[in-house]
């Protein structure tokens, strides 16, 4: 139980990456709200960041950023980040989390083939074909992929002089990066298809174009997944060779820090190969960079849970801080627990969460004493 207490206390101290220090270890996942109208972030997007820093969140990263590309991500009531308004939004919010102290990333996002096609635009992806592999919008040429890696750095360069303190991309999910690494949603015969060192050089051309248009220092972090919106049981590394095979071109395209996706932040990520070990975990292991781990933390019901309907319980994170103390993380990215309360890391903090066995915030001051 004392080491608990100690590493719960850890969990508290800073991480600093590159131009970036995060103040404690725990992160706002990001959430999708469809609450920009237009795309421009208002004075409400901005309080309910600053809610969440001042509950004592060190890194906000933001809801998916949609690039500015109409194919890139509908409805248009998800925020954007170019033109002067968009642009002068998101300094206010910035400031605010700033003015708490905390600090923000934007998540960069371009949906694929899942963009909705509902206004009549095409979606567009590498072969015209969705997450249940069915035919959708378009195969992208490849001449256009250039294109697409500039609309990344364009929002990253204009993230930066925002204020903002990293970028995400989004590479998870099934969304356009994802799609370049999946083999349902990837048949590219051009050299960006194929083998896993195909599948992994567009969104390693994206990394690259980003880290030249941000600078050596600013961080960029990278998102990704085995599970898809369509298929939680989907997978882009089977094991720990192709997970480093994955990881290795990214790494040195210019990948900070990675975030592996996963719904639940305890399961084992190959079982064959270690009966704990989360993907948080192989991917520090193989990767050798700062890792953000998420899923379902400080909750009962697990993200996405089959079971609709399930009434959210908190549950105590005993686990997740036996994984910081064995070096799984470095990070940990918290969604619906703080859409529910926005204070959640301060009540961590103050032992204040209920559920929270073999806490005790008497102890852990006279541990540090
Ligand atoms: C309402 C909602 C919106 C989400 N939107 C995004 C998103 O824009 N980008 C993304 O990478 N993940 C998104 N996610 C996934 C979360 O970032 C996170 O991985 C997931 O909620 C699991 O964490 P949790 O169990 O702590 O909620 C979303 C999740 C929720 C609940």
């Amino acid at each position: 139980m004392l080491q608990n207490v100690v590493a719960i206390n850890d969990l508290f101290q800073p991480l600093t990456v590159g131009s970036l220090t995060v103040p404690n270890r725990f992160a706002m996942a990001p959430m999708t709200r469809q609450a920009s109208p237009g795309g421009v972030p208002g004075a409400d997007v901005a309080e309910y960041y600053r809610r969440r820093a001042a509950g004592g969140v060190g890194l906000i990263i933001t809801e998916g950023v949609r690039l500015p590309d109409p194919a890139a991500g509908y409805p248009f009531s998800i925020p954007t980040i170019a033109g002067d308004e968009v642009v002068a939004r998101w300094s206010r919010v910035v400031a605010a989390v700033h003015a708490e102290g905390g600090t923000i990333a934007a998540q960069l996002w371009h949906q694929g083939a899942e963009r909705d096609d509902a206004d009549g635009v095409t979606p567009v992806s590498p072969s015209g074909v969705d997450g249940l592999g069915r035919a959708k919008g378009r195969a992208l040429e490849t001449d256009e992929l250039p294109g697409i890696a500039e609309l990344f750095a364009q929002a990253a360069r204009t993230a930066r002089e925002v204020g903002f303190d990293a970028v995400e991309l989004h590479g998870a999910h099934g969304y356009l990066l994802d799609e370049f690494f999946w083999e349902r949603t990837n048949a590219r015969t051009d050299g960006y298809g194929g083998d896993l060192a195909a599948r992994t050089r567009f969104p390693a051309e994206v990394v690259a174009a980003v880290r030249a248009a941000v600078g050596p220092d600013y961080p960029v972090i990278f998102r990704f997944s085995q599970w898809k919106g369509l298929d939680y049981t989907a997978s882009i590394a089977d094991d720990p060779t192709q997970l480093q095979e994955l990881l290795a071109p990214l790494v040195e395209a210019g990948v900070d820090i990675f975030h592996p996706s996963t719904r639940r932040h305890y399961v084992p990520a190959f079982p064959d190969h270690d009966s704990q070990l989360s993907l948080a975990g192989w991917t520090k292991k193989v990767a050798g960079l700062p890792v953000i781990a998420v899923g379902s933390v400080g909750l009962e019901t697990q993200f996405r849970s089959e079971k609709q309907g399930q009434v959210i319980q908190p549950a105590p994170v005993e686990r997740l801080v036996e994984q910081f103390g064995a070096g799984e993380f470095d990070i940990v990215a918290i969604g619906r627990a703080l859409l529910a309360d926005p204070a959640w890391v301060n009540r961590l903090r103050d032992g204040e969460l209920d559920g929270f066995a073999g806490y005790d915030p008497a102890t852990a001051l006279a541990s540090l004493a």
